[in-house]
Formats: structure tokens, C-alpha cells, sequence
């Protein structure tokens, strides 16, 4: 594929995905390009990022529009002016609507910071702790109406330990969200994942053999 994907990053605070995702699209043959990043905070740390990678950044606040139809309708608008193709939410912190999420039908990527369908929402970590499971992860999935629901394209797996804290159980599935989100972004630019009957289908995928089984073994 010659042409790159134009693809838009929505943002609304530090940007570690964005960071992920600037890295991934700046090697060469990568199937997608950030072309824009658009956050609905000015103060959001991922500005800075994009700017430090010379991408430009647009700011569309909800708090300046009096409905969230006005809102969404400024977000298409810098959306099509830039001829986006594919839109990445990392960390954007507003739920969109259906009408729009319909609109951009399996061209919006989401992260989301479990193994879904499994603990959508908020505060994952501490509720995989609270649940005492001994896996948790991330996935990166298509957007659909409903909340952190939608196709799944990748997932990562990590061991949850028995001494974590939410905090440190976020930076591991932080630190897999980023290996997770660019290669998921790469399968959709390059064609390769495609929707079919709600599930994501990869051509010429491989998938590891390994089992995990968690704890281990007594000492
Ligand atoms: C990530 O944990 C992501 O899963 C969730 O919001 C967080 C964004 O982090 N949706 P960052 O802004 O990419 O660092």
C-alpha cells in the first residue's frame, strides 16, 4: 500500500498511547499516519507530545459548544477538513454518541484498559484487584454505541501479583497497551483486519501456543 492511512489521535490528557502510536507510524512502511491530534482539553500533556513531533493539533472543548451535537459536529467538521480516515481515542475522555460513532462505523479504535468484556468502565485496576483475578490487560477494539464495547483486535495479557496496587498494575498494562495499540492500528491501516459479523477477522494472523496458568507453582 503506497498511500498512508490518515489517521486522527483524540486525546484529552498525558498521551503515552499517542506517544506509542507517533512512534510506531514514523517507521517506514507503516501502513498509517498521524495527521492531526485533537483534544478537548488545551492543557492535555498530549498536545505537547504532537507538537514535539510536529504533527498539528486542533482543540475541540465541549464546554465551548452549548449542545453535544454542536461539539460533534465541530469534531467531524476538523475530522473531514483534514481528511481523516481512521481515528484512534486514547484516553479521550468524552463518550461519544451514536449517531457520530455511526457515522465513522469501523473506522474509530479504542483502548480500553482490561480485557474486555470484562470490567468496562472506569477504574479497571482496582477492580481486577478487587475481583481477584489473576490475568488482566488491555484491549484495543472497534467503537460501538455502547460503552467500551465493539470488536476486538488485539489484546494483552499480564499476570496480576499478589502484592500490586492499582498503580502498579496500570503501568504493566500501561506499557502492553503500547505495543498493543500501534500494532492494532497497523492491521486496520494495512487492510488486514476486517469486521465480519461483529468479529475481527486478521488475515494471515499467528497466535501463541502458550498457556498461562497463574500462580505458577507453590514454593
Ligand atoms: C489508558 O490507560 C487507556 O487505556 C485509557 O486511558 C489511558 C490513557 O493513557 N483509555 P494515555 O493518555 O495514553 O497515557
Amino acid at each position: 500500500m503506497s498511500e498512508r492511512r490518515r489517521t486522527a489521535v483524540l486525546v484529552s490528557g498525558r498521551g503515552s498511547n499517542l506517544h506509542a502510536l507517533i512512534e510506531a507510524t514514523s517507521r517506514p512502511g507503516a501502513a498509517a499516519t498521524i495527521a492531526v491530534v485533537l483534544s478537548n482539553r488545551a492543557d492535555a500533556f498530549a498536545l505537547e507530545r504532537a507538537r514535539a513531533a510536529r504533527i498539528p493539533t486542533r482543540i475541540v472543548d465541549e464546554r465551548d459548544h452549548a449542545t453535544r451535537d454542536a461539539f460533534e459536529r465541530d469534531l467531524d467538521d476538523a475530522l473531514q477538513g483534514a481528511d481523516i480516515e481512521l481515528v484512534c481515542l486514547a484516553g479521550f475522555m468524552r463518550i461519544l454518541s451514536a449517531d457520530f460513532v455511526e457515522r465513522w462505523r469501523d473506522r474509530v479504535l479504542n483502548v480500553h484498559p482490561s480485557l474486555l468484556p470484562a470490567l468496562r468502565g472506569l477504574d479497571t485496576h482496582r477492580r481486577a484487584l478487587d475481583a481477584g483475578v489473576r490475568f488482566h490487560g488491555c484491549s484495543v477494539h472497534f467503537v460501538r454505541p455502547a460503552l467500551d464495547a465493539g470488536p476486538i483486535i488485539v489484546q494483552g495479557v499480564v499476570p496480576v501479583h499478589q502484592d500490586d496496587t492499582p498503580e502498579t498494575l496500570a503501568a504493566r498494562v500501561l506499557a502492553v497497551e503500547h505495543r498493543c495499540y500501534p500494532l492494532a492500528l497497523e492491521l486496520v491501516a494495512s487492510g488486514r483486519a476486517r469486521v465480519e459479523q461483529e468479529r475481527v477477522v486478521i488475515d494471515g494472523a499467528t497466535v501463541p501456543e502458550t498457556v498461562l496458568i497463574s500462580p505458577l507453582a507453590l514454593r
